[in-house]
């Protein structure tokens, strides 16, 4: 399966400048001790190394196609001394079979975007969620890409594929029973939606 459109993973260098702080943006979330989490397209663990101190010792699962970025993700885990991350290699579109148990939180940061059927990814999601868990959507604002510059230049997805909070509410919401619990801005370029199972 190939991956979903414009989804590769920034280079540190600027993905840093543009989030500094990256356990506070989980905090602001609503992600805390105990929750046991998926990241879906973790990357080489830019989110998913700092949930995984935040829910310690509660299990984070590392969700990507790229086995590259995981092994990258594992060696830093290793030299962070952090033992609660587990890497699953697999396609997000079999999210919900792909886990050994129900999770609190399905994350999936900087790739909604590019998922192109939404409605099936939105059901995985439920699947893989206990009752009472949270689908947490970071995207990036509908705003020109020209507009989007981290470091001189611009950054983030195409402009056509951005999307508002309410389009994301919209796909979200549509063939599947989540409720909206929250949404939180994210400055610059960002926003954050939780939804409820
Ligand atoms: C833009 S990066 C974001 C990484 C991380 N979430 C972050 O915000 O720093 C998107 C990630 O999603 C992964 N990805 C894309 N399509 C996928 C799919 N169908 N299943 C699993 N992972 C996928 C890519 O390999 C990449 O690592």
């Amino acid at each position: 399966m190939d991956r979903f459109r414009n989804t590769r993973q920034p280079d540190w260098d600027w993905w840093g400048r543009l989030w500094p702080t990256p356990g506070a943006t989980i905090r602001r979330l609503g992600i805390g001790g105990g929750d046991a989490v998926v990241e879906v397209g973790s990357g080489n663990g830019y989110f998913t190394l700092p949930v995984a101190r935040i829910t310690d010792p509660a299990p984070v699962y590392a969700l990507d196609l790229d086995e590259e970025l995981l092994t990258e993700l594992t060696r830093l885990a290793e030299m962070q001394g952090i033992e609660n991350v587990e890497p699953v290699h697999e396609d997000a579109r079999s999210l919900s079979t792909a886990l050994p148990e129900p999770v609190d939180v399905v994350l999936i940061a900087n790739t909604f975007h590019g998922v192109a059927d939404v409605g099936s990814f939105v059901r995985e999601a439920f699947e893989a969620l206990r009752p009472g868990g949270r689908l947490v959507v970071v995207n990036w604002h509908d705003r020109p890409r020209e507009e989007t510059t981290v470091a001189g230049e611009s950054r983030g997805p195409p402009t056509d594929l951005r999307m508002t909070p309410d389009e994301t509410k919209r796909a979200v919401r549509e063939g599947t029973d989540f409720a909206v619990a929250e949404t939180v801005d994210l400055p610059p370029y960002h926003y954050g939606i939780v939804f409820e199972r």
